[in-house]
C-alpha cells in the first residue's frame, strides 16, 4: 500500500512539474541564443535566407541607433547617460530586452519576434520536411511564438505594437511629424520598408 502511495506521489510530481516548465510562454524556461544560431540554417538561400533579409532591415540596426546623436539627445531628456546600456532603451532596441549581454549588439534579432530559441532552434524541435505544419506546431511547444499567418494577425499586431507604440521615450514630440504615420498597424503589417520585405519568403 505504501509503495503505491509513494508511486502516485512521484507520478503526480512529475506530471505537475514537467509540463508546467514547457508551457510558460517565452518565460523562464527558454532562453535567447542569438540570430547567428538561426543563420546556420536560415542563411541558406534554399529556405529563403531570412537572415540576409533581416540583416538588411532596420531591426538589425536598432542597437547601433542608440549610439547615434539623436539617441543621445533623447536620452538626455530622461537623464540617461548611455542609452546603449540603459534598459529604458534596450527594452525595445535589443533582443530579450537587452538582458543577454552577448547578443545585445544584434539589435532586434530573430528571437524578438519568434521567441527565445534555446530549444526550438534544434532541428529536431522545429523542422519536419514532410509536414511544415507539424514542424511549426512542435516549435511552438518549444517556445516559438505563434505569429504566423492570417489567423495570428491579432497576436502579431500585439507583438509589433509592444515596441511600436506611442508610449516610447523616442516618440517624436511634434505630432504633425511624419513619424506619426509610421505607427499604424497597416504600415507595420505591410512589412515593407524600401526594398526590404520582412515577409521572409520560405517554401510554400
Ligand atoms: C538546424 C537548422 C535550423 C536552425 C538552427 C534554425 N532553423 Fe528555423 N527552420 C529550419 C527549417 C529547415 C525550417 C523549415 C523550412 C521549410 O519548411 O521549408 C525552419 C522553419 C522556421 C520557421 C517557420 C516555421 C513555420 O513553419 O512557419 C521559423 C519562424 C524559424 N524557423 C525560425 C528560426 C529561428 C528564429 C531560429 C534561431 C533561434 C531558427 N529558426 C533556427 C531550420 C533551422
Ligand atoms: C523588440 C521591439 C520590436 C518589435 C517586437 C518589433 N519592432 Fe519593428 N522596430 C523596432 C525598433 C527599435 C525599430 C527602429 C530600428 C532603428 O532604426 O534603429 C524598428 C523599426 C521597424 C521598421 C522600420 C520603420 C521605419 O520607418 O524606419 C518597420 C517597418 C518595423 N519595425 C516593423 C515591425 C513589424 C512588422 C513588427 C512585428 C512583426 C515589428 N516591427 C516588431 C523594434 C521592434
Ligand atoms: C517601447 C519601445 C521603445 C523604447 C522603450 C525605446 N524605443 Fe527608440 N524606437 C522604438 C521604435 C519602434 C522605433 C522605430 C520607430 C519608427 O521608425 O517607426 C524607435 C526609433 C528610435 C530612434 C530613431 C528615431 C529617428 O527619428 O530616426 C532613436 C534615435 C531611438 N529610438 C532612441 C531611443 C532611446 C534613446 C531610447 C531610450 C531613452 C529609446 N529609443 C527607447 C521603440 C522604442
Ligand atoms: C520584426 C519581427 C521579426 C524579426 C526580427 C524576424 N522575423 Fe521572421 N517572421 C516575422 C513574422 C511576423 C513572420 C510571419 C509573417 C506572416 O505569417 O505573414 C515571420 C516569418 C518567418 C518565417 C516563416 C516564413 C514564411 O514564409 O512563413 C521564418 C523561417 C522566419 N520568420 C525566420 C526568421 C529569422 C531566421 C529571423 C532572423 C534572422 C527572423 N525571422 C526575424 C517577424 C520577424
Amino acid at each position: 500500500m505504501y509503495k503505491i502511495i509513494i508511486l502516485i506521489f512521484i507520478i503526480t510530481v512529475v506530471f505537475i512539474e514537467f509540463p508546467a516548465a514547457g508551457l510558460e510562454e517565452g518565460g523562464s524556461s527558454f532562453t535567447y541564443v542569438g540570430s547567428k544560431v538561426c543563420r546556420e540554417c536560415h542563411g541558406e538561400d534554399a529556405i529563403g535566407n531570412q537572415y540576409k533579409i533581416w540583416a538588411m532591415s532596420p531591426h538589425a540596426k536598432a542597437y547601433n541607433t542608440l549610439l547615434g546623436e539623436k539617441a543621445s539627445e533623447i536620452a538626455e531628456k530622461y537623464n540617461i547617460a548611455s542609452p546603449e546600456k540603459n534598459s529604458k532603451c534596450l527594452q525595445c532596441h535589443a533582443t530579450g530586452k537587452g538582458r543577454v549581454e552577448s547578443i545585445v549588439k544584434e539589435g532586434v534579432g530573430c528571437e524578438s519576434c519568434h521567441g527565445p530559441g534555446s530549444e526550438y532552434h534544434k532541428a529536431s524541435n522545429h523542422v519536419d520536411y514532410s509536414s511544415r505544419e507539424n514542424g511549426y506546431r512542435r516549435a511552438i511547444r518549444f517556445g516559438m511564438y505563434p505569429i504566423r499567418g492570417i489567423g495570428s494577425l491579432k497576436r502579431r499586431e500585439r507583438l509589433c505594437l509592444s515596441c511600436h507604440t506611442k508610449e516610447r521615450p523616442c516618440f517624436p514630440e511634434n505630432p504633425s511629424s511624419i513619424y506619426e504615420f509610421r505607427i499604424p498597424i497597416q504600415t507595420i503589417d505591410s512589412l515593407w520598408k524600401g526594398d526590404v520585405n520582412f515577409r521572409h519568403p520560405l517554401r510554400k
